[in-house]
């Protein structure tokens, strides 16, 4: 079936604070873009790749260049102020495919394996799926006083990850159905229209990179890996 891939990389990395956007920071001496690409551009997990990247900034450009690989569409597309927009922007771009993967640049260690565990569930027919992690600490509800409003089983939670693979036309439609909602996943969306989300298997490499000691945690990764 044909497939595409969104990669966001429009986020700013505020919370990086490495002076770029976070797509364009280092990793072991290469870009989050790059690191991620790598795996995502791939004629086997999909047939075209949407990268999308910070408006009005070029500087993505030579990591989506250098990406490029035979048998596989990679095309460029300027993100929003928020993720749902730039996801929306790309979905904008994603042509006749049937099937769509959402990936967040961030999480550049992500494995080949994780997107074919995504594929696989939507091959045995769901609509949506996500990787997920069991959660290890305790989570409260909160209200506005910090005041604990429940404690949900932990052991009914999962912490979800990306690349989240979607049926195109009901992603589409549930962006279109969203309006300024702020959701910070695209899952969330489909849940909200009624769509079934099924969770796969995680992993702890697709962390998200988010605040500097992510780096760190990410080179020792790729260290541990080479030996
Ligand atoms: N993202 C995006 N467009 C936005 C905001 C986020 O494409 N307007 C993407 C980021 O590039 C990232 C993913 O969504 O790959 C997850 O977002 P996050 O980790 O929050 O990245 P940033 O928004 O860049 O970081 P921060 O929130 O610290 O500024
Ligand atoms: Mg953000």
């Amino acid at each position: 079936e044909r497939t595409a891939i969104i990669v966001v990389a429009a986020g700013s990395g505020t919370r990086l604070g490495a002076g770029v956007p976070k797509a364009l920071a280092k990793v072991a001496g290469e870009s989050i873009l790059a690191h991620a690409l790598r795996v995502a551009v791939d004629p086997e997990l999909a047939s075209r790749v949407v990268v999308v990247t910070p408006p009005g900034d070029g500087r993505l450009d030579a990591s989506i260049e250098a990406a490029r690989r035979e048998g596989v569409e990679v095309l460029a597309v300027e993100g929003g102020q928020t993720r749902q927009e730039s996801v929306a922007a790309g979905l904008a771009q994603i042509g006749q495919a049937r099937r769509v993967l959402v990936h967040d640049a961030a999480r550049a260690l992500t494995s080949k394996a994780q997107y074919q565990r995504v594929q696989s569930a939507l091959s045995n027919g769901a609509v949506a799926a996500v990787p997920g992690l069991a959660v290890v600490d305790t989570l409260k509800q909160v209200d506005r006083q910090e005041r604990v409003t429940s404690t949900p089983d932990r052991s009914r939670l999962r912490a979800v990850q990306t690349p989240q693979g979607f049926d195109a036309a009901l992603l589409r439609r549930a962006h279109a159905a969203a309006g300024d909602s702020g959701a910070t996943d695209d899952a969330a969306l489909m849940e909200r229209n009624g769509s079934i989300v099924q969770v796969v298997e995680g992993e702890e490499q697709a962390l998200k990179i988010t605040h500097p000691a992510d780096i760190a945690w990410a080179e020792r990764w790729l260290q541990e890996q080479a030996v």
